[in-house]
């Protein structure tokens, strides 16, 4: 039998199609160049899902469609800062809170490089951390998915209880 570990990993995944004429937000930052944006419920911000996703899997609570369905007309074009501080919630009602997260954003346009410091500083400010415990890599699908945003995150959770 293992002795209790105060730590606890969480992993979360999203991806949203892009379209003309709509916004791209990432991370709680909106995309100034984008030509795509989003097609989505809420506003279609694919790193704030997945990093709520990532959240809630640490704790085995599910995933943000069973808090935020995406049936409900009272959640349509909602900020999903909304739903990252409900994940953020559960986990502190578990005892739990993170300690750094990693973000890897598979986007073909536009560069996101210069957007770094700016998306890091946004997540980090949701999760109550410093930037430097936000870590974000940006890919190419290399053109095998130009009208699609994909996101996939790590987290790492630690008790809060000493
Ligand atoms: O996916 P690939 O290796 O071709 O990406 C090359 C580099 O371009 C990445 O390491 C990243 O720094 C940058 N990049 C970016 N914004 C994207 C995709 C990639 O800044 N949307
Ligand atoms: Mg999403």
């Amino acid at each position: 039998m293992l002795a209790a570990v105060p730590f606890r990993v969480g992993f979360g995944e999203d991806a949203h199609r892009l379209e003309a004429g709509l916004p791209l937000v990432l991370g709680g930052v909106p995309v100034p160049d984008a030509e795509l944006g989003a097609v989505a419920h809420s506003d279609g911000d694919a790193v704030l899902h997945a990093v709520a996703d990532a959240l809630l899997s640490g704790l085995a609570l599910g995933d943000i469609g069973q808090y935020f369905p995406d049936t409900a007309a009272e959640w349509k074009g909602m900020d999903s800062r909304v739903i990252l501080a409900k994940a953020l919630e559960l986990v502190r009602g578990r005892g739990y809170a993170p300690v750094n997260v990693a973000v890897v954003v598979t986007l073909d346009k536009p560069k996101l490089g210069p957007l770094r410091a700016e998306i890091a500083a946004s997540v980090a400010r949701l999760l109550n951390l410093p930037p430097s415990e936000v870590g974000l890599s940006f890919k190419t699908s290399e053109g095998l998915a130009p009208r699609h945003v994909q996101t996939r995150v790590t987290v790492l959770l630690g008790s809060i209880e000493g």
